[in-house]
């Protein structure tokens, strides 16, 4: 990666190809995902703004045990779903102006023959060994389960539900045979242990390679310093292959074996720029994945992938004499409001929802001013989207051309003046176009944004002192409210060139509104003067905060919709017959302690009259356990024992209020009788 970058257009170009991760064929696309493209996106327009050849290429991620599932749930051929999901995705895409050169398929002939041409290549060098391994089988359904599809009890904190390979609430790790009550999702039956070969790419052999790769600079430091750990642990060889039934390409010389997805996906990357040079005479392939290219080559993804680029996928490159990655760029995950996404909440927003309500620019904008080149999270706040997108760039970017284009109507039919009024400024706005194109290149995005609009800043702060509408009053001072409105109006033409990575569509509005395209980052160094520009038109308008309520209403999505009708008031109701399955008693409380290691949990022990039984309660911060003590509450008594990490809770008490200190047991007086049912 080059330490300093030219935007002159004299300088000779960069050849750069740049990868998004492939999505799955199978989900909707989500403000999630948009973090990466948009991020990518800016990226390589700033890179072809400064002339530079940049591409920039994905494909549908079309292979798998999920994608095969779906599609023979739907009843419908793999590929056809396949090639539904790539054209959504492509319609989302293009929705928010992020302009791949090419959306190629997993699932193509190009693919196809090179991952044959890969997987040869490492045969022919003794680098693919075949085992036979154990793994999870539904004999049900007839087929091995990738870990996800095997869910049971926790061995490591008992709790129920989790998956095969890892527990989402304690975070441990391990085998799917140590769950407990395990399950295929597939058929509900117990999974059976079955032996089958499998073929294995010798990673290991390439351990020195990959410590060497991985600390050159090619990925971010704290990344680096991650994978030293996994390098401690040491490097596993890699199971490329997978039984049938699989959507997938089978693998020459097997009768039912095939390619594991994430083999033939990064190689889709390949694929996908294969596709595009047939179609365009200047991209050479060659050129680009010899393995002594000097071309550039840059994946943008996401910090849950980086085992497959940073280690499977340069040893596969090594070991088939391909070009290996320039850089691998990680992004953090997105959180809505400081949380999670979540339906429930409706901040799993989809493409198409946010589309619905909100002009995808705003995203575009907002990302950018939050994203810097680190794996660190992005928060989308939706107050301070609301208020960063209509301070930045209705009242201090759009307010620019507003102010000044009036007058350049009504008093010079348009025409600008022929000369610049403040030339240090102008060129002060033109000089900070290197630091800003620095960022750009850095992936310093937000602090890009900040340093722009600190000139849109001292824009306004030149037109508020210079005051064209008080000159506009005064005998003799057309030409001075001329020269003042034409430095407005450069000014904010520079601003728009420093901000069409960005967004492209009101850069391309502004264009047309000047009557100037806007061709290279070099156009800021040359003025409008004397020319004819059209008469001023909104640029964009400001967020309302109802569009924002409306599209998280829009993205609320029940988790439990069979179970729960809902009236046309949209209330939620159980039937009676739902409610009188639950078994709520009123239960003397005759102990009370803490739990040693934990912060919320009180352990009670209630008598129900007959019988005692022991619950955890996450009451802790409203009450001393020894309040407890003798007081009664109701128990949800035939609620099934769960097994939580300090004990088995074999109920569940009835509290109410919004949490924290603010909890009441829900206590009757005194007096009742234990065991009373409650109705
Ligand atoms: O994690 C994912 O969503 C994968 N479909 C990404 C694949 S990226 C590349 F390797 F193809
Ligand atoms: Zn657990």
């Amino acid at each position: 990666m080059p330490n300093s970058i030219s935007t002159d257009s004299a300088q000779p170009q960069r050849k750069i190809l740049v990868t998004g991760a492939l999505p799955y064929a199978n989900g909707a696309i989500h403000l999630g995902h948009l973090v990466e493209y948009i991020q990518a996106d800016i990226w390589v327009r700033f890179q072809k703004l400064i002339g530079n050849e940049c591409t920039y290429v994905c494909a549908s991620d079309a292979h798998g045990t999920p994608i095969m599932l779906r599609a023979r749930d739907e009843g419908i051929a793999p590929e056809n779903l396949v090639e539904r999901y790539r054209k959504e995705h492509s319609a989302d895409f293009a929705a928010f102006h992020i302009e791949f050169d090419n959306f190629h398929s997993t699932h193509s002939e190009e693919n196809r023959e090179l991952v044959e041409q890969v997987y040869g290549r490492l045969r022919a060098k003794s680098l693919i060994a075949s085992r036979t391994i154990e793994q999870a089988y539904d004999d049900d359904a007839k087929m091995f389960l990738p870990d996800r599809f095997v869910r049971g009890t926790c061995p490591s904190c008992g709790a129920e539900d989790q998956y095969g390979d890892s527990c989402e609430q304690c975070g441990s790790t391990y085998n799917p045979t140590e769950l407990i009550d395990a399950r295929s999702i597939i058929s509900g039956t117990a999974p059976v242990q079955k032996a089958s070969e499998h073929f294995f790419f010798k990673l290991s052999e390439f351990e020195q390679m990959l410590r060497e790769w991985t600390s050159s600079g090619v990925i971010d430091d704290g990344v680096a310093k991650k994978l030293g750990e996994w390098f401690e642990t040491g490097l596993k060889d890699w199971d490329i292959s997978r039984d049938e039934p699989y959507f997938g390409f089978r693998i020459p010389d097997t009768d039912n074996k095939y390619f594991y997805v994430w083999l033939d996906a990064p190689i889709g990357y390949l694929a996908s720029f294969k596709n595009l040079c047939d179609r365009r005479a200047e991209l050479n392939f060659d050129e680009y994945f010899a393995e002594q290219s000097d071309t550039e080559l840059y994946h943008f993804i996401g910090k849950d992938i980086v085992y497959f680029h940073t280690l499977f996928w340069p040893a596969v490159l090594e070991a088939a004499a391909i070009r290996k990655p320039s850089g691998v760029f990680i992004h953090g995950f997105l959180t809505v409001n400081g949380q999670k996404m979540s339906k429930s909440r409706g901040t799993f927003i989809s493409a198409q929802t946010f589309v619905d309500h909100l002009d995808p620019e705003t995203l575009r904008y907002y990302y950018a001013s939050k994203l810097g080149s680190n794996v660190d999270d992005i928060d989308l706040n939706l107050e301070d989207f609301v208020t960063r997108n209509n301070t930045d760039l209705v009242n201090k970017l759009v307010n620019i051309a507003s102010r000044c284009a009036g007058f350049i109507a009504k008093g010079h039919q348009g025409r600008l003046a022929p000369k610049i009024e403040n030339q240090a400024l102008f060129d002060s706005f033109v000089n900070a176009g290197d630091n800003i194109a620095q960022l750009y290149e850095q992936r310093n995005f937000s602090k890009a944004m900040r340093e722009i609009m600190a000139l849109a800043d001292q824009a306004n702060r030149y037109i508020d002192e210079r005051k064209p509408w008080v000159l506009a009053k005064q005998p003799d001072s057309a030409d001075d409210v001329q020269q003042v409105c034409t430095m407005g109006i450069n000014l904010f033409r520079i601003l728009m060139i420093y901000l069409k990575p960005v967004l492209p569509v009101m850069s391309h509005t502004a264009e047309e509104f000047l009557c100037a395209p806007i061709q290279h980052w070099d156009d800021r160094k040359t003025p409008l003067l004397n020319t004819t520009i059209h008469s001023y038109q909104a640029l964009m308008t400001r967020i309302d905060k109802k569009a924002v309520n409306k599209m998280i209403e829009a993205s609320v999505t029940n988790s439990s919709p069979a179970k729960v009708e809902t009236t046309e008031a949209g209330t939620n109701h159980i039937s009676i017959d739902d409610f009188l399955k639950v078994d709520l008693r009123i239960v003397d409380i005759i102990a009370a302690d803490h739990v040693d290691g934990a912060d919320s949990l009180i352990q009670i022990t209630v008598s129900l009259g007959e019988e005692s039984r022991s619950v955890f309660a996450g009451i802790k911060a409203a009450y001393d356990p020894a309040q407890l003590i003798g007081k009664q509450a109701v128990l949800v008594a035939n609620l099934k024992p769960r097994k939580m990490k300090f004990g088995v809770s074999e109920g569940m008490l009835l509290a109410a209020g919004p949490g924290g200190e603010d909890i009441y047991l829900i206590a009757p007086d005194n007096g009742a009788k234990a065991g009373m049912q409650v109705r």
